[in-house]
């Protein structure tokens, strides 16, 4: 029999990493075979599957994306659930799962393990917002990418004396906006955690454009204006029902603009943070993770995740890994926000 393996959900610096730990150590140490399911919980309905070898995993561990393709294909969709999964598994000769995923992942395994489909889970998220684990891998990769195009906003926004604001990931949590707006030195960092108001963000860029400098702005996807009930959203749905994204920065900058009469510029980073090669720090992780998993499948530690817990490798329960997200803490807030103005 063979263990399977998927990648699901949104793209993430390191997913190839964990694949490439999985099979490396399953080959070698548990002698075992693998078959990976293409774009994710898709691959599962459909019987979509590629065998994977260690042939086929040679030197992806710095690739960025996935080699198994990925999509937000719910397993319970379109009437298909517990009976399609396992048909596929029998036809293919698959005894147990390794989901690859966030939270819409896990708790499609957590249904199918609760019917007894034999599923390890690995966290993907690059916005880092599963409280369950320490870090994510992707997550590092985000910010070092977002920090360097701050550096480069701020260049060109010095030079035309410009407020700039830059749009980062985090529909839920600020933590890639947090991370790289105080490596960039941001002027603000505006979260989904800490609803603000347009005078407190102008009282902010005043104070900065006072001193004779050009304004650095930071804002997650997922932010508020007080005056906000949700999130700035004006290209739909994506599969999970959740609203798409994006544009937050775009309805800012003219408001910034009109009330400081300083020009202001916002630039969206968008799927940029998500692609290419990961972070040695994330390849490490993801690559860890990856050895946990095959580790825990060997160990038959069905319906739990591999997390990181300071620095140790440890797992835990999909229900006790749902549900709770890793919010930034108003103390890391306050801490950051002694630096805006
Ligand atoms: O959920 C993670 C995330 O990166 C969010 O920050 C963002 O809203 C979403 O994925 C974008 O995903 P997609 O590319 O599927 O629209």
């Amino acid at each position: 029999m063979a263990i399977g393996i998927l990648t699901s959900g949104g793209d993430c610096p390191g997913l190839n990493a964990v694949i490439r730990g999985v099979v490396l150590k399953g080959t070698q140490i548990y002698k075992q075979e693998f078959v990976g399911f293409r774009d994710g919980w898709r691959g599962v309905v459909e019987g979509d599957a590629i065998p994977l070898e260690r042939k086929d995993i040679q030197g992806i561990g710095k690739q960025g994306g996935t080699i198994l393709g990925t999509s937000r294909t719910n397993p319970f969709d379109n009437g298909h659930g517990v009976e399609t999964v396992r048909e596929t598994m029998q036809r293919l000769g698959v005894d147990s799962i390794i989901a690859i995923g966030g939270e819409g992942t896990l708790a499609a395994a957590n249904r199918l393990t609760d019917a007894g489909i034999k599923i390890v889970g690995v966290p993907k998220t690059i916005d880092n917002d599963i409280a369950a684990t320490d870090y994510a891998f992707g997550f590092d990769t985000a910010v070092e990418i977002a920090t360097e195009a701050m550096d480069r906003l701020r260049t060109t926004g010095d030079s035309h004396r410009r407020c700039m604001v830059a749009e980062v990931m985090g529909r839920h949590v600020g933590w890639i906006a947090l991370h790289s707006g105080m490596a960039a030195g941001a002027h603000a960092i505006l979260i989904p955690e800490q609803k603000t108001s347009l005078e407190q963000i102008v009282a902010w860029v005043t104070s900065v454009r006072e001193r004779g400098r050009a304004p650095l702005v930071v804002v997650a996807e997922g932010f508020r204006l007080d005056t906000m009930d949700d999130p700035h959203s004006e290209r739909g749905l994506d599969a999970f029902g959740r609203p798409r994204l994006g544009g937050i920065g775009e309805v800012l900058a003219p408001k910034i603009e009109a009330l400081t009469g300083m020009e202001t510029r916002a630039t969206t980073l968008g799927h940029i943070q998500r692609g290419g090669t990961p972070t040695a720090y994330d390849r490490v992780l993801a690559t860890r993770y990856g050895l946990a998993a095959i580790d825990a499948v060997i160990a038959e530690r069905w319906g739990r995740m591999v997390s990181l817990s300071g620095t140790t490798i440890t797992h835990v329960a999909f229900e006790d890994a749902l549900g709770e997200l890793n919010t930034v803490p108003q103390s890391r807030y306050d801490e950051a926000a002694i630096l805006f103005g």
